[in-house]
C-alpha cells in the first residue's frame, strides 16, 4: 500500500513553475529516493507532503488522507507521525543533543516523566551511534555528527514515515557513506517509510530501494537502483555520470524513461 501518493502535483512561486504535475508514489517500509539538481523543486516537494506548502493544482495523499482535506488539528496530528530531517540538522545551539533529541517528547508527550524521556532519548541516540555524545553541544561536534544527532531526534516520536532533505550534504565522502549506511539501518530498525531528496548520485545509489528523478517540475523516470542506471534518457544518463555535456545544461532535452512522452511540462 502506498503510504505517501503525489498526483499531478503543481506548484508556481510568483508565476514561475517549480512544480508541473508530479506524480509519484511511495510504498509502506520502502526507501524512495528522489533525485535532482539544485533548485528543481526537491525541498518544495517534501514541504507538500508536511502540509507546509499546499498545492496549486493535484493532491498529496497521505496515510492515505488528502492534505487538504484535514483540519488545522489533524494536520498536527499527522505530522507528528512523519520525522523531518532537515538539511541543516537544526538543532538548537543552546540545548545538548541529549536535550535536542527530548525536545519533540516535551513539547508532545507531557504524561512522560523526566525519567522515561532520559531512556527514550538514549535508545534513539544509540540507534544513530550518538551515545558519547549526549552532553555535547552541537558546536563541539562534526557535521556528520550534527545529521546523525538530527535523525535521532526525527525518529523520537517513533514516525511511520522519515523524510530526509539532502542527508550527505556538506559532509565529506567517508562521512557521506556513514550517513548513507545509517539511513538504511534507520529502515531497518524503525520500519518507517523514508523518502530522501538528494543530489548526491552515490548516496541515491546506496540507500534506495526505488530512485525517482526530478526534472522541470516532473519525475520523469522511476525504478529501482539497476533500472536507473541502465536508463536510456539522457537527461537521466547525464546526471548519472555527472556530465558537464548533455541535454541537461540546455534545459529542455528529449526524454526516454518517463511514462508519458511529448508532454508540456516546460509551457509556462
Ligand atoms: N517559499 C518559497 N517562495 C518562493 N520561491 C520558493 C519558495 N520555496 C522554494 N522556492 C523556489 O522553488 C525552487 C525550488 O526550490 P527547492 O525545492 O528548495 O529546490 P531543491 O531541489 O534544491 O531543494 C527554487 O527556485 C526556489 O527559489
Ligand atoms: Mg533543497
Amino acid at each position: 500500500m502506498a503510504r505517501i501518493v503525489l498526483e499531478d502535483v503543481h506548484k508556481s512561486f510568483n508565476g514561475a513553475p517549480v512544480l508541473a504535475g508530479v506524480t509519484l508514489s511511495i510504498e509502506d517500509g520502502e526507501t524512495l529516493v528522489i533525485i535532482g539538481r539544485s533548485g528543481t523543486g526537491k525541498s518544495v516537494t517534501l514541504k507538500h507532503i508536511i502540509g507546509l506548502l499546499a498545492p496549486d493544482r493535484g493532491r498529496v495523499r497521505v496515510f492515505g488522507r488528502d492534505i487538504a482535506t484535514l483540519s488545522r488539528r489533524e494536520l498536527l496530528a499527522m505530522r507528528l507521525k512523519i520525522g523531518y530531517l532537515f538539511q541543516g540538522g537544526a538543532l538548537l545551539n543552546w540545548l545538548t543533543v541529549a536535550e535536542n533529541v527530548a525536545l519533540p517528547l516535551r513539547e508532545h508527550r507531557h504524561e512522560l516523566q523526566d525519567s522515561e524521556i532520559a531512556e527514550i532519548v538514549r535508545q534513539k541516540l544509540a540507534i544513530v551511534e550518538m551515545l558519547p555524545a549526549h552532553d555535547k553541544y552541537p558546536s563541539e561536534i562534526s557535521g556528520g555528527m550534527q545529521k546523525r544527532a538530527g535523525l535521532a531526534r526525527a525518529i523520537v516520536m517513533d514516525p511511520a514515515i522519515i523524510l530526509y532533505d539532502e542527508p550527505t550534504s556538506g559532509l565529506d565522502p567517508v562521512m557521506a557513506s556513514s550517513i548513507n549506511q545509517l539511513v538504511r539501518r534507520t529502515q531497518q530498525v524503525t520500519g518507517a517509510t523514508q523518502l530522501v531528496v538528494t543530489h548526491d548520485m552515490a548516496s541515491a545509489f546506496s540507500i534506495a530501494d526505488r530512485i525517482a528523478m526530478l526534472y522541470q517540475g516532473r519525475i520523469i523516470a522511476v525504478g529501482t537502483p539497476d533500472e536507473i542506471k541502465e536508463c536510456a534518457d539522457p537527461v537521466v544518463a547525464q546526471f548519472i555520470r555527472g556530465d558537464p555535456a548533455g541535454p541537461i545544461t540546455n534545459g529542455d532535452g528529449p526524454r526516454g524513461c518517463s511514462s508519458e512522452e511529448d508532454d508540456n511540462a516546460h509551457a509556462a
